[in-house]
């Protein structure tokens, strides 16, 4: 999705508005989730959203979005946005985030949705780290209890491990 930022898109300091970048960026996520359901699909959370670089006017906006994994209703979307100098066509990366949409029916009730089926192995990995961002907005959101969150407690106990490993630097 592209977009080009106009006056009425600025803040006090003449950059692009963070409320209006993140509109793009829900609509964006919400075109992926609903081609790859063919459902309507609504936004329950929004997570780890980074502003890296303002953004200035008169700079094109280009969204790219996927779904990472479906889970079983709700699936997590990435975002990513890059300013490009519209002189130049070259581009750097601004922004990232995290969305989860819920394929739901006539009546808005939550309804399965087929996976995905993650082939590269840069997909692979996307569909990994998601199952345990998953369980991370669903504890904080108080949706897990924390003894369920088996992926993550592997991922802290890893970190932890290799924080417990010496250092290859000795001292002389
Ligand atoms: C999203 C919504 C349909 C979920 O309804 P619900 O009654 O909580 O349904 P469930 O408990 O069955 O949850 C459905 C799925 O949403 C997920 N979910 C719900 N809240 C979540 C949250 N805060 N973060 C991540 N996932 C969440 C659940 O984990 C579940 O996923 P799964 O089926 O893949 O396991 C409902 O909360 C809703 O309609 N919210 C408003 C959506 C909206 O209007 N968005 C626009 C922004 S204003």
């Amino acid at each position: 999705m592209t977009e080009i930022v106009i006056p009425n898109d600025l803040n006090g300091l003449g950059n692009l508005l963070g409320g209006r970048l993140l509109h793009w960026m829900d609509l964006c996520a919400a075109i992926s989730a609903q081609r790859h359901t063919n459902r309507v699909c609504v936004t329950a959370a929004v997570d780890f959203v980074e502003f890296r670089s303002p953004i200035r006017q008169g700079e094109i906006v280009v969204l790219e979005s996927q779904v990472n994994r479906v889970f079983r209703t709700s699936m997590e979307v990435e975002v990513n946005v890059w300013a490009e100098d519209p002189r130049t066509q070259t581009r750097r990366h601004c922004n990232r985030a995290f969305y989860t949409f819920v394929a739901v029916d006539e009546t808005g009730q939550p309804v399965e949705a087929p996976p995905v089926l993650p082939e590269t192995p840069e997909e692979q990995t996307r569909y990994e780290q998601a199952a345990r961002r998953r369980e991370l907005r669903l504890l904080l959101a108080g949706r897990l209890d924390p003894e369920k969150a088996a992926r993550l407690q592997a991922s802290l106990a890893e970190l932890a491990s290799r924080n417990d490993e010496p250092s290859s630097v000795t001292n002389s």
